[in-house]
């Protein structure tokens, strides 16, 4: 069966804007992060405490934080890769992050400069300082279908990755189709063998990219896998920088359509996250890659 409703986690001010070549001012970050709000989002990933030459799209990520005036009842998660990262974001009164692993050596290793193994090391005083302080802590697990450099990644590998992740003590794993290559039948099969090794769908997300355009049957078949929170960015926020393509993250508007199509509730107002994606293409210069951003803008 499918659930009464979901819970959108939405990505674009991070994982969206990450992956954007422009870099966008803090007071248009600010109003998107309002209209979202608006828009009744309810989980916003806001951005990164990352190296800010890694990711120079988020290296304003004080700034951001600090002017802030968060909506009520909203959650804005950042990204946190290490105890550096930890203390900025609680320096800026952070209640809720995610640390980010790979289930493949190489993007462990382009991602974070650090062996999957190294990589966990890292996380684990995050996750045992976040948890001391009473934060909300998710893991994201990115590579978990396919792996632009090491081809397809077996499930034994992910289930594996996934286990260690949990045992730090995170609340929330989100299984990362970071290329987008995954389609519905090993969607169905990830999560059936996670649910085998302990890891069962209440304590997962899926979080789809559209690069090859199957992120909307791989989110059905996570609904019906049991999976209730989806990762998904307004607009389409992103392209993939691993696959030099125009479609990055599932769109908002995309996951909207399709549950609200099946009688699911999410919150949010469709029209009004429209007119916020229009808004954001218009600053970036660029259309939004979303079908039904498209189909509701020309009505
Ligand atoms: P490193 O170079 O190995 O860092 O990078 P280090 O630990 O060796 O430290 C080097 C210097 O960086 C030091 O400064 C640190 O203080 C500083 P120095 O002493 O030389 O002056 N430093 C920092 N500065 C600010 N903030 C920090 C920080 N950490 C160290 N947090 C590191 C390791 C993890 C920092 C780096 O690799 C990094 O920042 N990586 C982030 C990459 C990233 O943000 N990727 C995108 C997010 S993941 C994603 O998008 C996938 C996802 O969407 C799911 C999916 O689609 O699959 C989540
Ligand atoms: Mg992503």
């Amino acid at each position: 069966g499918l659930p009464m409703s979901v819970t959108i986690w939405e990505v674009g001010p991070r994982d969206g804007l990450q992956n954007e070549s422009s870099i966008v001012p803090v007071d248009v970050k600010l109003e998107f992060l309002d209209r979202l709000a608006t828009a009744g989002l309810g989980v916003i990933e806001a951005t990164s405490f990352v190296h800010p030459k890694w990711v120079p799209q988020l290296a304003d990520a004080e700034e951001l934080l600090a002017r802030l005036e968060p909506a009520p009842g909203v959650r804005y998660p950042v990204l946190v890769p290490n105890e550096r990262g930890l203390d900025r974001a609680l320096a800026l009164g952070s209640r809720d992050i995610a640390i980010f692993g790979s289930a493949t050596e190489t993007f462990a290793k382009r991602n974070l400069n650090r062996t999957v193994d190294e990589s966990l090391t890292m996380f684990e005083p995050v996750v045992q300082r976040a948890r001391t302080e009473g934060m909300r802590v998710r893991g994201y697990l990115s590579m978990c279908f396919g792996d632009p450099w090491e081809g397809e990644v077996p499930i034994a590998q992910v289930v594996a990755v996934a286990r260690r992740l949990v045992g730090l003590g995170v609340d929330q794993l989100s299984l990362g189709d970071t290329i987008g290559v995954a389609t519905p039948g090993h969607v169905t099969a990830l999560i059936r063998a996670l649910t085998d090794a302990g890891v069962g769908p209440d304590r997962l997300a899926v979080h789809f990219h559209d690069t090859y355009g199957q992120a909307l049957a791989n989110t059905l078949a996570a609904l019906q896998s049991g999976v209730t929170t989806v990762d998904s960015s307004a607009g389409g926020l992103g392209g993939c920088p691993y696959a030099k393509s125009a479609t990055g993250n599932l769109a908002t508007e995309d996951l909207v359509w399709h549950l609200h199509g099946l009688g699911i509730t999410t919150g949010v107002d469709l029209h009004a996250l429209v007119r916020t994606s229009v808004w954001m293409a218009q600053q970036l210069g660029r259309q939004s890659p979303s079908a039904v951003v498209r189909a509701l803008a020309a009505e």
